[in-house]
């Protein structure tokens, strides 16, 4: 390994040959440098804020640091709150903790803290070179696997990956509501990421340390969930032994996620709005009426506005919900996204197996690439977690992933019936891919558009 490595142009990450020696000793200061800086560029500093101003300006991936340092160079607490301040900086700064020779539970307690590694003085220039080399190694180990993390996932954004436009449109979504107090409604199919845009808004906003309460309005019945929401006095009914807040109070300062928001009844939706409405509400039996300040997101995968002409959802409600909405596309619109999204669950659940499953047959791909994905995300992730686990080979099949390879027909299909399935399949799923848009489905089948028009008609297939 060289000694040396190239300088990093990139402003972003650190520079890694950079080194940044903390001592309070001119001397040492000044004979470390001379040793050091044929192999690095090499600044220095004496004290707390010269160390900091420095670690921020030049962003060293690897530093020394003498824990006694000004005003009391024979305490340690200074070199302790520099330590702190630096990986509070960048947790990834490979910090040597230069102590005294009887100190060793000094440096325990550094190494304990996050700093990298340890040394004893009087120091031996050569010793130090080869732990110096060590860290700016495995520095750079640290970087290139964030790296190529980051290719495999391609953009990634609070825990979301995707390229594809429809979901960088959400993901722009996210951090425009992010900036206000809006309630938001985020609608979507099942597994399509509600509740993970919900926990990103609340996230990228100034929310962000305050409390996220999640409820799942529809998994809790009715008569339990308003005591859920609201909270009760001690007596207010049967069972209410004592005083209890609701998942609205315990959000105070933070936000409020309330999942499958069209199961809520009647009842609940009238209590739901005046709490939208006044920022108030009373616990159950209680008589106190108690300030709130959450922000509300909800979810719903159903179809609200059709609730609403039903009458099964109050509109005045809806427009108090739904100031912003997100809709979350469905995986299957994602252009690119699902392998995308399968190589990156590969990998990880991949590792987290100890499998050597290393990636996918063609097969799979396009089986993956075919499928219609009805659970979204979550089917995708529970089809490859159980394919890591079950697979035989080195690359997952469609059999592993037990997806079809796109079509298969069944034994009993004559010659016709089996084309006309085959058709169906391949013009249905065009058109959904094409969101029912006939021109760009028949260029997708590669057919011009009356093809397609009189395919349908012959498969009975109603334009969407
Ligand atoms: N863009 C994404 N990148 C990576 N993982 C994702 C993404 N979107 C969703 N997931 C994962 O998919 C799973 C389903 O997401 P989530 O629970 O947010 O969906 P949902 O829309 O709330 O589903 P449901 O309607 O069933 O409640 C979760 O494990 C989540 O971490
Ligand atoms: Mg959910």
């Amino acid at each position: 390994m060289p000694d040396t490595l190239p300088p990093t142009p990139d402003p972003l990450h650190p520079s890694l040959d950079r080194l940044l020696i903390v001592d309070d000793n001119e001397e040492i200061r000044t004979q470390l440098k001379w040793a050091l800086v044929k192999d690095y560029e090499v600044f220095v500093a004496g004290d707390r804020s010269t160390a900091l101003e420095v670690f921020e300006s030049q962003r060293p991936a690897v530093m020394t640091l003498d824990l006694g340092l000004p005003p009391l160079p024979q305490d340690v607490e200074e070199g302790f709150e520099t330590l702190g301040a630096v990986l509070q900086k960048d947790p990834a700064t490979k910090v040597i903790v230069i102590t005294g020779r009887d100190e060793r539970e000094h440096a325990l307690r550094a190494v304990g803290q996050g700093a990298y590694d340890y040394f004893c003085k009087p120091i031996q220039i050569e010793e130090l070179k080869v732990v110096l080399r060590r860290a700016y190694h495995l520095s750079r180990l640290e970087r290139e696997h964030r790296e190529l993390l980051r290719r495999v996932a391609g953009d990634s954004f609070e825990g979301m990956l995707g390229a594809s436009p429809q979901i960088q449109e959400v993901f722009a979504a996210i951090r425009k509501v992010a900036t206000t107090d809006a309630p938001v409604l985020t609608t979507g199919e099942s597994g399509s990421g509600k509740e993970l845009v919900a926990r990103a808004i609340h996230r990228q906003s100034a929310r962000r340390d305050g409390a996220f309460v999640a409820i799942n309005c529809g998994a809790i019945p009715d008569t339990l969930l308003e005591s859920e929401l609201f909270g009760h006095e001690k007596g207010a009914f049967t069972g209410a032994h004592i005083q209890r807040k609701g998942r609205i109070e315990t959000a105070q300062g933070g936000t409020l996620f309330l999942d499958e928001i069209g199961e809520l009844s009647p009842l609940l939706q009238v209590k739901l709005l005046r709490f939208l409405q006044e920022h108030r509400i009373e616990r159950l039996g209680g008589r106190e009426e108690i300030q709130i300040d959450v922000r509300v997101i909800a979810a719903t995968n159903t179809d609200l506005k059709q609730a609403m002409n039903n009458g099964r959802f109050r509109e005045d409600l809806y427009y108090r919900l739904g100031v912003v909405i997100i809709s979350v596309p469905p995986l299957r619109e994602r252009q690119g996204d699902i392998s995308l999204l399968a190589k990156a669950m590969l990998s990880r659940f991949s590792v987290e197996n100890g499998n050597k499953i290393t990636g996918f047959t063609a097969g799979a791909l396009r089986a993956l690439e075919t499928h219609s994905w009805p659970g979204n995300i979550r089917e995708l992730e529970n089809r490859i977690r159980r394919a890591v686990v079950m697979a035989e080979g080195s690359k997952l099949t469609p059999d592993d992933l037990q997806l079809d390879g796109g079509f298969s027909p069944t034994a009993s299909l004559n010659l016709r019936e089996a084309r006309e399935a085959l058709e169906r399949t391949l013009v249905q799923r065009a058109l959904m891919r094409n969101k029912g848009r006939l021109t760009q489905a028949a260029a997708d089948l590669g057919i011009s558009r009356p093809t397609l028009y009189e395919l349908m008609e012959k498969l009975g297939i109603g334009k969407k």
